[in-house]
């Protein structure tokens, strides 16, 4: 039920702190160890590869699981668009393990992809919101999102609790293999929930931006670099789906092969600056579409901030960034839509699940 939210989509953004803390909860022992199936543990150590397959805002967060999982866990990943994948099979490495993202775990693209891998005889771990579905029940292994029932068609709670829980995969990999990190899931985790109820306690702030940059907007950009790139491919699909502004994301350094002959005088350019080694390259982006007359917003992490700034996230362990900052933009969308009398909830021509390829 809405209770007293006029959409599922503001409570479902709402609603990300407390499914962090459940997630928290649900991957821990009571001795504060992770808790972690022990058949997927085997799987993740007996690998050489691992491939991900997804669609839509899953295929994001698998983006963002790359990271993790190279970084922390030393495993090569793939990450694929489940309705690519048939055509442009890749070159199988030797032990693949293949990872399916799946709110719904009912996408047919992913599950075509899933019995075709079965049938070469490979293991398949599923992390869903709903561990009955049929991308679970198909696959060997399955990882329970904890996210609660999803009811608005755009995703939000699923997209930050697959990337909790690709967090905590990581790094139980990497402890299982006797890697050294200093990097305590659980604790930075526990900072990212308390980061994500600074900003929906913000949602006046953004509600202006939301009116200033985007209530009469044609398009809109995202650029970032690094892990910030994977969250601009995510907020420009949160804004087309439900404000139906036409909205991309790209990659910073790609703005001048060809991308940047898009900027008009007052164009929306957003821009996110949560990382420090790309900070100064992306505010030359900032500069480059401003001087040919964008309508710039930066948003950016504590610490990393600019005076002209458009909106600061609360600082929070650099590869979790995308966890914080997708929040303000899972809401700038909301208010887009819902000041263009968009029906957020609804899109046209979308569904929720996906069961025809
Ligand atoms: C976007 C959205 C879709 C889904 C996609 C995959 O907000 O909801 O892009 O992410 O259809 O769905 P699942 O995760 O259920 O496989």
């Amino acid at each position: 039920e809405k209770g007293t939210y006029s959409h599922f989509m503001l409570k479902e953004i709402d609603e990300q702190p407390f499914v962090m803390r459940k997630i928290i909860n649900e991957y821990q022992t009571e001795n504060n160890e992770l808790k972690m199936d022990t058949g997927v543990r085997q799987a993740m150590n007996s690998c050489d590869r691992i491939y991900i397959i997804a669609a839509g805002t899953s295929y994001h967060a698998g983006l963002v699981g790359k990271e993790f999982i190279e970084k922390l866990a030393n495993i090569p990943v793939e990450v694929h668009i489940a309705s690519e994948f048939s055509y442009n099979t890749p070159l199988l490495s030797e032990k693949p393990l293949f990872i399916f993202i799946s709110q719904s775990g009912e996408t047919a693209d992913s599950r075509a992809v899933l019995v075709k891998i079965k049938e070469m005889g490979h293991p398949a771990l599923t992390i869903t919101n709903v561990p009955g579905s049929t991308l679970s029940r198909e696959a060997d292994y399955t990882l329970n999102l904890y996210a609660g029932p999803e009811i608005a068609v755009a995703s939000t709670k699923a997209y930050t609790a697959q990337i909790a829980v690709l967090a905590i995969l990581a790094v139980d990999t990497a402890k299982t293999k006797g890697l050294s990190l200093d990097f305590d899931p659980m604790r930075e985790l526990a900072i990212v929930a308390n980061a994500m109820e600074v900003l929906t306690d913000q949602k006046e702030a953004i509600e202006d931006l939301a009116r200033k940059y985007l209530r009469t907007a044609r398009n809109a950009f995202f650029i970032g670099r690094s892990i910030d790139y994977h969250v601009c491919l995510e907020a420009a699909l949160k804004l087309k789906e439900i404000s139906y502004i036409q909205a991309e994301g790209f990659a910073g350094g790609e703005l001048k092969h060809g991308t940047i002959a898009l900027i008009e005088e007052g164009t929306p350019v957003i821009a996110l600056a949560t990382q420090k080694n790309v900070n100064y390259s992306i505010r030359g982006n900032v500069q480059e579409v401003v001087a040919r007359g964008a309508n710039d917003m930066v948003i950016s992490m504590k610490g990393l901030e600019q005076d002209t700034d458009a909106f600061v996230i609360p600082h929070v362990h650099e590869l979790l960034t995308p966890l914080v900052s997708v929040v303000p933009l899972q809401l700038l969308s909301y208010y887009a839509a819902l000041h263009r009398d968009c029906d957020v909830d609804k899109p046209r021509n979308l569904a929720k699940s996906v069961t025809v390829e």
